[in-house]
């Protein structure tokens, strides 16, 4: 039975028995920040169990994508050295919602193991919780089996949590024992072995209670039923193979990886390990990058970046010199992307992401070991904690990395001074917020008892407010404030909008007959409390009276059209760049918006061009913005656009613009997107890797933006004397006008420029200068690289001059004579010279500038 037959079997037997088959949700668990990644299938019905959301069924199966590498259930260091441990892998589950319970959980799982996948009843065993009576009679009388093979365990094995807090519950396992001649092949081996010989297939959690942080059990409003059997697994018993490699899941990538490094599984132990670890994280990245997690830093991120870079590393022991994991992407998709087409609907971004991750890291890990062997103290053989810390903080080496190369070298790293280093770091980085969390802490305290501010700015621009709390700068309470004076004002209800969800906040007046304030400023405490920082103008302001709150109506108007337009720009970056297009931090002013997404490379000038043609054509549209509260999974489950970190409530307000565009947002916008205007792209750059930034300006704004270009262009028009057609022409004559022999080129020295061609370092450039100028940027870059081939391309007038230079090692490799061959043949250059330094000369048409980079045409002939 191979495994999409083995999954789909399941899925379809408890449809048959009223389960509503329930697609699988992301790996990022949404609205769960105590997660790290969905680890199991029941993550996705976590509130539905607590009984905070109801949907319209109470059973429900699924094949759920699950990721453990990172938080509470971490699989990661062991992963290709077992059969059986995955970073991913799918778990099939079924549940109830309170409808059924032990009984017929226990009956499912027995009748769709011994009956549907026809495993043979004497091979099986059970384990319980140890105070489980009821699940033993249950197994024991309802099903028949054998009371010797129902065992009881403790805590640690058959009571199941999702993690620190959370449903939980006591649990009932189902094992298949593979044999004598499988796992530790004692004779004393049994099921409480950790050996494979005894291999869990099945987990039934009893769900019974919630974890709350301090421990305590609660019990659920409804006992109700999560199950969890690792497609992987049950994969393998059925196919009758005794690892989790060995299954159709695993073979195809394995074998593709097997023909990439030209290398035969099933040789060689450590080739084998490294094949397994490989096919692994293949699958763990393909699925994570499809599902919005990008490496980084800190967070899912950097356990992404882990898996990366623990998977380059293993390819390294295969031979890997060069980025290779981003090709291998494929044999994933052809595996699995039937069943999850998002891989494949997200491939290119996929690749890109994987590919830039791996030539990062070989840049870090080149210069990073070079660094290790100057600061390890070979004589004691040991690296310091505080060398290990600069390491990781100053060249971005991951500690476990370092702890693999010292492993590899005996060498002791004293982590725990790393691990202060770490530590007072972490502390400097926090203290700078730190007098912002005291003024927070008085904050919270004055406010302890207020009723929240209600927020009626959505329809009224003008509202009569109850000051509720005054307080000065220093949060302490006050009950009157005169002319003057700087102060933080609390309403029972306000039109005025804090800054969030990148929006500012609005200013304005509150005034009343005989005094009046400016508001300069309003935030959000605790996302309840609208706090208004005012600077008295004239009279004096009493805490428990009303005064009229009136916004600055033509800047909020402002501000709509450029938060409604961040909406449509969003929209239209999904549709011309693709649906790996996610958000990843917006601003809106006044007079411009700022948007981040994710997206790996600059967009081209046409990119641009069409992306301002669509919301333009989506403003002429005039289409009416409406907006609604909706429940959260609905409106997530309707496709609207929402944050991936962001935690929403359980209702959300959702904005739909005809119908090109609904996002939740709790913004204020336009009522038609007529009203934005004109929308103009200023600028667009990398913000950081993988994610870019735009900003643009609509409206009025974006007008000044082009008139102020216009100025700029009229004023170049003027003092050149042309036109705008003739503006190319031109440039183009003044350009070739005779240069000043004056002129002093400015070259330098630059490590970037370096690359790694067939084992020797090349520095290649192209810069303006003639044959005397490149041997003396040759001479320097030779001062300071010992070992390298350079390149230098120079254009001096009509002509490029090349300067080939080879020195150190490199010699026994690279000789200049024979690269300059290679470059007159391609570019029909003259030249020629010596094994350690050659020269030519081409006229400046035939040479191609991106070509010059290429590595190809350093490459030896294989
Ligand atoms: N949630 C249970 C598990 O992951 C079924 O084992």
């Amino acid at each position: 039975m191979n495994s999409k037959i083995v999954r789909e079997t399941f899925l379809e037997y408890f449809e048959k028995n009223s389960h509503t088959r329930v697609k699988s949700s992301s790996l990022v668990p949404q609205n769960d920040p105590t997660l790290l990644f969905t680890n199991a299938g029941m993550v996705q019905f976590k509130n539905v169990f607590l009984g905070n959301e109801k949907r319209n069924y109470t059973r429900a199966c699924s094949s759920q994508k699950c990721v453990r590498a990172g938080g509470k259930h971490n699989d990661l260091e062991n992963v290709g050295y077992t059969a059986r441990h995955h970073t991913f892998f799918e778990m099939l589950g079924n549940f109830s919602f309170g409808d059924y319970f032990k009984k017929e959980a226990i009956h499912y799982a027995w009748d769709l193991v011994t009956n549907v996948y026809g495993l043979p009843k004497e091979k099986l065993w059970i384990t319980i919780f140890k105070e489980d009576d009821e699940a033993f009679e249950i197994w024991h009388k309802q099903e028949g089996v054998d009371a010797s093979r129902i065992v009881r365990m403790g805590e640690k094995d058959n009571f199941w949590s999702m993690g620190d807090t959370g449903p939980c519950g006591p649990c009932s396992e189902i094992h298949i024992d593979q044999g004598e001649n499988v796992g530790c092949r004692r004779p004393e081996c049994s099921i409480e072995c950790d050996c494979d010989r005894f291999l869990e297939i099945w987990n039934l959690v009893f769900m019974q209670f919630d974890r709350s942080i301090d421990g305590k059990l609660t019990p659920l409003p409804k006992p109700s039923i999560d199950t969890g059997m690792g497609l992987e697994r049950i994969s393998a018993v059925l196919e009758g193979v005794y690892s989790n490699f060995d299954t159709d899941l695993f073979i195809p990538i394995i074998h593709s990886v097997c023909d990439y490094f030209s290398v035969e599984y099933k040789n060689n132990e450590s080739t084998d390990v490294a094949l397994r670890v490989i096919a692994d994280h293949l699958r763990a990245m393909d699925f994570l990058i499809a599902d919005g997690v990008l490496p980084d830093k800190e967070g899912r991120g950097y356990v992404l970046r882990k898996i990366i870079r623990r998977a380059m590393r293993f390819g390294t022991k295969l031979g890997a010199r060069e980025p290779f994991l981003f090709k291998l992407v494929d044999s994933v998709n052809e595996s699995l992307g039937d069943i999850y087409p998002e891989i494949v609907q997200n491939q290119i971004f996929v690749k890109n992401t994987i590919k830039l991750e791996e030539e990062q890291f070989l840049n870090t890990l080149e210069e990073g070991l070079a660094l290790f062997d100057k600061l390890v103290d070979r004589s004691n053989n040991i690296l310091d904690g505080q060398k290990a810390f600069k390491l990781y903080d100053t060249y971005g080496f991951p500690i476990d990395l370092t702890l693999d190369i010292a492993k590899e070298q005996n060498i002791f790293v004293d982590i725990e001074g790393f691990n202060r280093h770490l530590e007072t770091q972490r502390q400097k980085s926090k203290s700078s917020f730190s007098m912002n969390i005291d003024l927070k802490d008085s904050l919270a305290l004055a406010l302890r008892d207020l009723e929240p501010t209600e927020f009626v700015g959505y329809d009224n621009l003008e509202y009569k407010g109850h000051l509720i709390a005054i307080f000065d700068l220093n949060f302490n309470n006050k009950n009157v404030v005169n002319a003057k004076e700087i102060a933080y004002f609390v309403f029972d209800k306000t039109p005025f909008y804090a800054t969030s969800g990148g929006q500012v906040a609005d200013s304005g007046f509150i005034f009343s007959e005989t005094s009046k304030a400016y508001v300069s400023d309003v935030f959000k405490h605790l996302d309840k409390y609208f706090i208004h920082k005012v600077e008295i103008l004239e009279g004096e302001f009493e805490k428990d009276k009303s005064y009229t709150l009136s916004i600055n109506v033509a800047r909020r108007k402002d501000i709509a059209r450029h938060h409604s337009a961040v909406h449509l720009l969003d929209s239209a970056l999904i549709r011309r760049l693709g649906n790996h297009v996610k958000q990843a931090g917006s601003l809106v002013e006044p007079t411009r918006l700022r948007f981040d997404f994710t997206h790996n490379f600059k967009l081209t000038e046409e990119e641009i061009k069409d992306i301002e043609i669509i919301v333009n054509s989506w403003i002429q549209e005039a289409y009416p913005v409406k907006t609604t509260i909706m429940n959260t999974k609905d409106a997530i489950e309707s496709g609207a656009i929402a944050l991936f970190s962001e935690k929403y409530d359980e209702f959300v307000r959702v904005v739909e613009m005809g119908n090109v565009s609904r996002e939740l947002c709790g913004g204020t916008h336009v009522k038609n997107t007529g009203e934005i205007g004109f929308f103009k792209i200023i600028s667009e750059e990398a913000l950081s890797k993988g994610v870019r930034r735009i900003e643009a300006k609509v409206g009025m704004s974006a007008y000044d933006h082009v008139l102020k270009l216009e100025k700029a262009l009229n004023f170049v028009l003027k003092e050149l004397s042309t036109n705008v057609d003739e503006l190319p022409k031109k440039i183009t004559e003044l350009k070739q006008q005779p240069k000043e022999k004056s002129k002093t080129f400015k070259i330098e020295f630059n490590q970037e420029k370096i690359k790694n061609i067939d084992m020797c370092n090349f520095y290649i450039d192209f810069v303006e200068g003639n044959i005397e100028m490149l041997k003396k940027y040759g001479d320097a870059v030779k001062n300071r690289v010992k070992d390298i081939v350079v390149v230098l391309y120079g254009k001096f007038e009509e002509k490029v001059y090349i300067v080939c230079m080879v020195s150190g090692e490199c010699k026994n490799y690279f000789k200049a004579n024979e690269i300059i061959k290679n470059i007159c043949k391609k570019f029909g250059a003259k030249g020629g010279g010596k094994e350690q330094y050659a020269q030519a000369g081409v006229s400046i048409d035939k040479i191609n500038k991106e070509l010059v980079f290429d590595e190809s045409l350093y490459k030896k002939e294989e």
